[in-house]
Parts: structure tokens; C-alpha cells; sequence
């Protein structure tokens, strides 16, 4: 990395906006990260006294877990939000929302919506720093992210692998956000899915489209298989759950076609049996609940980024 090398980035709001530096500098200061979560005491002062809001207009598991544990490891106070039980309810605009929570002075507001851009909506209302977590069918950077560093645990480097991801492309943050990252940081991006479920065009990003899984798949040292995403389609786009399962499920005839050391990946929430047969993703090439464990280091990495990255006592 250039000796002179300066993170800049006040807000996150994709990988697109990211240089294949600032992404090795956000997975070296994760990797720094990780073993705090190992600590018998698992936290340090990085970011006392600051205040961290979570946002989220969307629901979410790993995400807005992952950002609240991660704040409190760095000792934020971190606080939770979501449309479903705030004033978004009685029909308060988003604007309205986040310039209230100005009035509160947050240091960062880590938000999921479902509009894409609506990150970069709020930045230009208020002074705190904005995560996405996760906009539309956009980006959700910090996923992205969590699964680069997984892949250069288990790979050692980020460069000259095939990535294959599989199923819902077209309506999947994670694969805009792992197609921009993978192919920035030397690796090819090789998609497949349902005609429905790749978008015109979604070459331009820099992946390569596939006829089939089997293409794929074989020689990949990456298997990704995404969800699919029930809530953004207003019609069905594939006949049936079962008949994707039966051409588009990754089981372990296909890995078979994969190199030998291939590692499975899913962003999560799964659907079982579906996506991914049970034996798969508990088998053990999955590595899907590092890319969980990652995603604290990862998140305690960006926190602290956007907050200038000056490290106190670690303890
Ligand atoms: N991967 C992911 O974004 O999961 P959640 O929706 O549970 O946050």
C-alpha cells in the first residue's frame, strides 16, 4: 500500500466509491479488530463517548446486530430504530426523521432502507456520518466487505480467484456490492440464475453471465449463493421455490465440479433447501458463520474509520 495512504471516507455509502486501497486498509484495521471479540473483556475505549444510531427501515438479523455489538465493542452508546415501531408509523418523513435525530447530535447513523440512494439522501441533511447497511437493490457495503475479508482468510489473497454467485442477482445489494469488490481487489465474477433473475447489463459492472450453474461453478474457488428476495418482486419471477431448488440449488454434485479447497458463502437469511441444500450449508466447506463472525470485525472497522480512525488506548 502507498506509504502516503489516507482513509477519507466521512460516509459509506458503497463499494463503488472505494479504491482497492481503501478496501485493503478497511480489511487490515478489521483484521486488527477481530481478536477484541476473543477477549474475556470484549471491549476498548476506541470510540467513548460516541453515538451511534441504528437506523433501519428494512428488517434485519446480522446486520443490525453485528453494527450494534460492534459499536458497544468500541465503547459508543448505540441505539436502535425501526420504522416499524417509531413515528415513521404516524407518517413522519424519512427527512423529518433523521433531522430530528440531528437535533439529538449522533456522531453516525448506520441505516437499511429500502430506496436505493436513500443514504446519500440523508448525508446532505445532517452532520453525522452515514453507514449504509443496505439501500434497495443498491449496495450494502459492509456485507461486501465481510465477505472479501472471509475469502482472504480462507484464500490468503483477493486476486486471480473465480468467484461464482448464484440465484437472485437482480434484486441482491450484496451481489452489486461483491461483483465491484472482487473484480476491484483482481478476481473475476462469474454470475448465474434464471434469466429473470439477471439484469440486462449487470456485465458492465465487470462479471462475466453464465448459461448455467454448472459453468459457473467449475474451477470456482468461491460458491456464493444469494436469497431470493420475496419481498422485492410484485410477481413471482421463477415458477416455483422447487423447481429452483432443482436447477439452481447449490448441493454437492455441483461443488464437485469446483476446485477441491472451493468455500461456500451466503449472506443470510437462507432459505433451506432451497438456495443451498442443508448438507451444503452445514457442510464443511461453508464458511457462512465466519463471514457472521466477520462482519463485527468488519463493522468495528468502519465505525471507527468514519470517526477519523484515531485510536485510543486500546486496553
Ligand atoms: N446479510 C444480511 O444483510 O442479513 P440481515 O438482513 O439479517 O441483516
Amino acid at each position: 500500500m502507498n506509504e502516503n495512504y489516507q482513509f477519507k471516507h466521512r460516509h459509506i455509502f458503497g463499494i463503488e466509491q472505494m479504491s482497492s486501497e481503501d478496501i485493503q486498509f478497511i480489511l487490515q484495521t478489521a483484521a486488527s479488530f477481530k481478536e477484541i471479540s476473543n477477549r474475556p473483556i470484549k471491549k476498548v475505549p476506541t470510540l467513548r463517548g460516541k453515538t451511534i444510531i441504528n437506523l433501519f427501515y428494512e428488517p434485519s438479523t446480522r446486520t443490525r446486530l453485528s453494527f450494534e455489538i460492534a459499536g458497544k465493542r468500541l465503547s459508543a452508546d448505540t441505539f436502535n430504530i425501526s420504522a416499524s415501531t417509531s413515528s415513521a408509523q404516524k407518517g413522519e418523513t424519512l427527512i423529518d426523521t433523521v433531522r430530528n435525530m440531528q437535533a439529538m447530535n449522533p456522531d453516525i447513523i448506520v441505516m437499511r432502507h429500502s430506496s436505493s440512494g436513500a443514504p446519500n439522501l440523508i448525508a446532505n441533511k445532517i452532520n453525522a456520518s452515514i453507514i449504509n447497511a443496505g439501500d434497495g437493490a443498491h449496495e450494502h457495503p459492509s456485507q461486501g466487505l465481510l465477505d472479501m475479508m472471509t475469502v482472504l482468510e480462507k484464500k490468503q489473497r483477493l486476486d486471480g480467484l473465480k468467484i461464482a454467485i448464484i440465484g437472485d442477482i437482480t434484486h441482491s445489494r450484496v451481489a452489486r456490492s461483491d461483483i465491484l469488490g472482487f473484480t476491484r481487489m483482481g478476481s473475476e465474477v462469474y454470475l448465474a440464475g434464471p434469466a429473470t433473475f439477471i439484469p440486462p447489463g449487470i456485465e458492465k459492472m465487470g462479471a462475466k453471465v453464465c448459461n448455467s450453474v454448472a459453468e459457473a461453478v467449475t474451477d470456482a474457488d468461491v460458491v456464493m449463493a444469494l436469497r431470493i428476495q420475496k419481498e422485492r418482486q410484485n410477481d413471482p419471477l421463477i415458477p416455483s421455490l422447487r423447481e429452483y431448488a432443482i436447477r439452481y440449488g447449490i448441493n454437492n454434485r455441483l461443488l464437485g465440479l469446483a476446485k477441491d479447497d472451493v468455500v461456500v458463502m451466503h449472506p443470510g437469511p437462507i432459505n433451506r433447501g432451497v438456495e443451498l441444500n442443508p448438507d451444503v450449508a452445514d457442510g464443511k466447506r461453508s464458511v457462512i458463520l465466519d463471514q457472521v463472525t466477520n462482519g463485527v470485525a468488519v463493522r468495528m472497522a468502519l465505525l471507527y474509520l468514519v470517526m477519523g480512525g484515531e485510536k485510543g488506548s486500546e486496553g
